[in-house]
């Protein structure tokens, strides 16, 4: 049986980069989380098969592990609503990504530090960003070998230098667009 470390109910915002990941508002902030092939099953039979999908503002609880700080990883997921229609009243809530910097030893050592405030600078400097990601210091990622390491929602980035800052933050701005289309 798993572990639950977590237990979360929320407001679906929509997917992320692929359908593995879904973005939840929660009480305690937005979370985007990985879907294990338990409930992408799940999802398929009794969502995608009946010929329907989520739509933003349907309420879900989710369990699962949480492996990192970023890291959250789904294995029960339950319809609060059923499925209804786009409802145009549901919640428009932005979603806000985690742009994690590991900041244990390893990492620290590497130059975590710097890449930190190069990221926050670059974020506070594009108005597209501004409180749409937050730049947060991780503890160690357990991949060490690869540091320094750069988390992305929930996607790890291995052994960033300051000249990949850009094609970073490239990436985090995609992220933006997509989920703010
Ligand atoms: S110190 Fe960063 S991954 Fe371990």
């Amino acid at each position: 049986m798993t572990k639950v470390d977590f237990a979360l109910e929320g407001v679906f915002l929509g997917f992320a980069d692929s359908p593995r990941f879904l973005r939840l508002e929660t009480a305690e902030g937005q979370r985007e989380i990985k879907l294990s092939k338990e409930v992408c099953a799940y999802l398929y039979r009794h969502v995608y098969a009946l010929g329907k999908t989520l739509n933003r503002g349907d309420r879900l609880r989710v369990s699962g592990v949480r492996k990192k700080e970023c890291s959250w990883k789904a294995y029960a997921l339950e319809l609060l609503d059923g499925l209804g229609e786009v409802d145009s009243a549901a919640p428009q809530v932005a979603a806000q990504l985690c742009l994690g910097v590991c900041h244990g030893k390893k990492c620290a050592a590497a130059g975590a530090g710097a890449l930190k405030d190069l990221l926050a600078a670059a974020v506070d400097a594009d108005p597209s960003l501004v409180g749409r990601v937050r730049v947060r210091a991780l503890d160690c990622q357990k991949q060490c070998k690869q540091a320094p390491v750069v988390v992305v929602g929930g996607r790890s980035i291995s052994r960033v230098a300051i000249a990949d800052l850009p094609s970073v933050v490239a990436a985090v701005g995609q992220w933006v667009q997509r989920s703010h289309a």
